[in-house]
C-alpha cells in the first residue's frame, strides 16, 4: 500500500496544500492573498482571515488534482513554524481536525527545513553534506545540511532578511508589494554598475546585515530627487539593477567564504529570493568557476508552497516523527529543533 500524505502551508500570506505519495509530489496548490497589496506589506490579522477562507477549497483542489480521496490519506502534515502565529494556527487547527477525523497521524513541519528539502522534490537532488543559502522574506540563513532532518544554521542575518531588503527598497521606489519580483523584472533592462551602494558590514564570519542598504538607498534617493524630482522615473531600471547587484553580491560573498572554509562542494539556494534571476545566474556562474555542484530550485518551489512541507513530512514519516494533538505552532522555531 502506498503512503499518501496531505500537507498544509499557512505560515505567511500564501495558503497552500499538497499531496505526496511515496515521496512523489502529486499536487501542489497555492492561493495567494491580494488583500495585502493596498497596505504595502502583509497585515497579520487579514492574512489569518484569508487563510480561513482559502483553506477548504485549496485542500479540496489539492486532493482532486492528485486524484486522491481523503480516506486514502495516511498522515496530515502542517507548517508548525516559524511564521505569523495567527496564520500558523489556521493551518494547524485544520490539520489537527482533519487528522483526528481520519484517525491518521499528524506531522509538524519546520518551515525553514522545508525550504531546504524542496530540493528533494525533483532530480537532481543534492548529496550530503551540502550548504543551503535560504533567502526569504523573513529569513537569510546559511544552513549546513548533513541529513534530511539534520540541519544547522552556521550564519544568518542580524536584522533584515534579504527579501525584506528587496521589498523595502522597492517600496522606497514606489513599487507595489511584494517588491522583490517586480524589482527583479525592472532590473532586467538596467545597468547594475550605474550606482554604487555600500556593502553591508557584519562581524559574524557567515552573517549578514541588510538594514543598511535600505537606509543608504533612502538617503541616496532623497539627495538625487532634490536635484531632479523625476530622478526615480528617469533611472528606475538602473537603480533596480544596482540594488539587486549589491544584495546578490553580499549573499554570494558570504556563501562562497562558508563553502571554502568548510570545504563543502555541494551548494544550494532556496526560499523566495532564490527566484531572483540575478542570484540564480550569478550563483550558477560562481559554481562553475569554483567547480561546485550547484542546485537551483524550480520557480514554484522557491516561494512558499505545501509541496516542500509534504516532502519534509515524508522524511519525518519514515523516521516515525509524529506530533500529538496537543502540538502548538510557534512563531519562532529553530531549524535544529525540527
Ligand atoms: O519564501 P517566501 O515565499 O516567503 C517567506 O517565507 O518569507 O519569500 C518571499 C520573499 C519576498 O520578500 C519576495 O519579495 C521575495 O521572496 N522574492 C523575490 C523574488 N521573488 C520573490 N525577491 C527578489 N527577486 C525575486 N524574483
Ligand atoms: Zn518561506
Amino acid at each position: 500500500m502506498p503512503i499518501t500524505i496531505l500537507a498544509i502551508e499557512s505560515s505567511c500570506d500564501d495558503t497552500s496544500a499538497a499531496v505526496l505519495q511515496d515521496g512523489k509530489l502529486l499536487s501542489n496548490v497555492v492561493a495567494g492573498q491580494k488583500v495585502h497589496e493596498a497596505y504595502g506589506g502583509v497585515v497579520p490579522e487579514l492574512a489569518s482571515r484569508a487563510h480561513q477562507q482559502h483553506i477548504v477549497p485549496v485542500v479540496d483542489q489539492a486532493l482532486m488534482q492528485a486524484g486522491i480521496h481523503k480516506k486514502d490519506l495516511n498522515a496530515v502534515a502542517f507548517t508548525a513554524g516559524p511564521g505569523l502565529i495567527g496564520s500558523l494556527f489556521v493551518g494547524a487547527s485544520f490539520a489537527k481536525a482533519f487528522a483526528l477525523a481520519l484517525d491518521v497521524p499528524l506531522i509538524a513541519v519546520n518551515h525553514m527545513r522545508a525550504h531546504v528539502l524542496a530540493h528533494f522534490i525533483d532530480e537532481p537532488v543534492p548529496a550530503f553534506p551540502f550548504l543551503c543559502l535560504t533567502v526569504s522574506g523573513g529569513h537569510t540563513q546559511i544552513v549546513k545540511v548533513t541529513d534530511y532532518l539534520s540541519m544547522e544554521v552556521i550564519g544568518e542575518t542580524s536584522d533584515d532578511a534579504a527579501g525584506e531588503a528587496f521589498d523595502k527598497t522597492a517600496k522606497l521606489l514606489g513599487l507595489p508589494y511584494p517588491g522583490g519580483p517586480i524589482l527583479d523584472q525592472i532590473a532586467q533592462t538596467g545597468n547594475p554598475n550605474a550606482f554604487k551602494f555600500p556593502d553591508s558590514k557584519t562581524h559574524e564570519p557567515y552573517g549578514f546585515s541588510f538594514s543598511g542598504i535600505k537606509t543608504s538607498v533612502m538617503y541616496f534617493l532623497q539627495k538625487q530627487t532634490k536635484a531632479d524630482p523625476n530622478f526615480i522615473a528617469n533611472h528606475l531600471p538602473d537603480i533596480c539593477a544596482s540594488i539587486q547587484k549589491t544584495i546578490v553580491n553580499t549573499l554570494l560573498k558570504k556563501f562562497k567564504l562558508a563553502a571554502q572554509e568548510l570545504g563543502v562542494t555541494h551548494l544550494a539556494i532556496a526560499g523566495g529570493v532564490s527566484a531572483n534571476s540575478e542570484l540564480r545566474r550569478e550563483f550558477a556562474e560562481l559554481g562553475k568557476r569554483m567547480n561546485w555542484q550547484t542546485y537551483i530550485p524550480k520557480f514554484e518551489y522557491c516561494t512558499d508552497n505545501a509541496g516542500m512541507i509534504a516532502m519534509t513530512a515524508w522524511y519525518q514519516y519514515l523516521s516515525g516523527d509524529f506530533a500529538p494533538q496537543t502540538v502548538v505552532p510557534r512563531a519562532r522555531f529553530p531549524i535544529s529543533e525540527g
